[in-house]
């Protein structure tokens, strides 16, 4: 079983390769397709990542796909199954475990992610259905007074007991405590604030006799906060991550592989390649993109039928260049 969770561990993090993160929940994809003005009925939810899915060559990039609780029990119109497509072309299936960020009781302004109940059974209903990979994201704010201490360590907790139920279930957990980029606050914030919640994360993980070796970080990057005045430069972003990254995350970890967070496409691909430029590192650092890697398709899919192959093609081009930075290996 163990061996099992480190050969899926690694191979999500091959060389070149990074993770697609499709498991957009009802509101959240609803609000993606809002924004081309489209409905979100199911047949759009499953023409969409069809779309994304048959697109030519990009298990050349892409080694797993976070798919959403509809999407794995989901049917093309050719009633073949969508996470047997992607398994056919050797893409591993994933699926998001958490039931979302929810307000923290007696913490305003704070979250705690929910879905640890009744999970055991869960889990393995999804292996069956195929999926060897797993996510549950823990999100933190940054505000005046925030995060709290209390509100990092419950979710720390739950992340940790997540994750050890998923290698019991023979699961490869996907870690994500995600510091959210929204707010005025400046890169050393942000640093400061990832650094506390990754040791914390990692404590928990070691109490919780999780196997380093069988699991992935999705961190975010170190970054300043969307509307701070002077924006931190992508060497500093990159240079600030990596530092932070070393200090918290043991080198058992087989690979870290971030979120984009509300980056722009281009953005997010250069910050990971700088990364992979600086070099010496006891990681994989690769993506686990949701927005940065969709957003160009989405715009140019629009939910129509013959818009497919130019969708696919402007998808698996943002692939490619997420892959190539993954290897250190991008120029714009
Ligand atoms: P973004 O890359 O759009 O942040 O999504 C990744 C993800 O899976 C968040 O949980």
């Amino acid at each position: 079983m163990s061996q099992e969770l480190v050969t899926v561990a690694n191979a999500l993090v091959a060389r070149g390769k990074g993770i697609l993160a499709a498991d957009e929940s009802f509101p959240t994809i609803a609000k993606r397709f809002k924004s081309i003005g489209l409905e979100s009925t199911e047949e759009y939810r499953r023409d969409y990542r069809h779309m994304l899915f048959t697109a030519p060559d990009f298990s050349q990039y892409v080694s797993g796909v976070i798919l959403f609780d509809e999407t794995l029990r989901q049917k093309a119109a050719d009633g073949k199954r969508l996470a047997d497509i992607l398994a056919d072309q050797g893409v591993i299936p994933g699926i998001k475990v958490d039931a979302g960020a929810k307000p923290l009781a007696g913490f305003e302004g704070e979250t705690v992610t929910e879905g640890l109940d009744g999970l055991r059974g869960r889990l393995a209903e999804y292996r069956e259905l195929g999926a060897k990979f797993a996510k549950w994201r823990a999100v933190i704010n940054i505000g005046e007074g925030l995060p709290t201490r209390f509100a990092l360590e419950a979710n720390a907790h739950a992340l940790a007991r997540y994750a050890a139920l998923c290698q019991e279930a023979g699961i490869v957990p996907i870690v994500e405590p995600e510091v959210l980029m929204d707010g005025n606050h400046d890169l050393a914030r942000c640093q400061a604030v990832t650094e506390e919640i990754l040791v914390l994360v990692f404590a928990q993980l070691k109490a919780h006799n999780v196997l380093l070796e069988g699991m992935l970080l999705k961190p975010n990057m170190v970054i300043s906060g969307k509307g701070a005045a002077d924006r931190a430069g992508a060497e500093e972003v990159a240079k600030e991550t990596v530092a932070t990254l070393k200090r918290c995350v043991p080198s058992a970890v087989p690979g870290i592989v971030f979120l984009s967070g509300g980056q722009s496409s281009v953005e997010a691909t250069e910050h990971l390649d700088l990364m992979n430029k600086l070099g010496d590192l006891p990681w994989a650092l690769s993506f686990s993109y949701g927005r940065a890697l969709q957003e160009d398709a989405l715009k140019a899919w629009q939910g129509q039928s013959g818009n497919v192959a130019t969708a696919q093609a402007v998808f698996r081009h943002r692939a490619k260049m997420n892959g190539v930075a993954a290897t250190g290996g991008y120029s714009s």
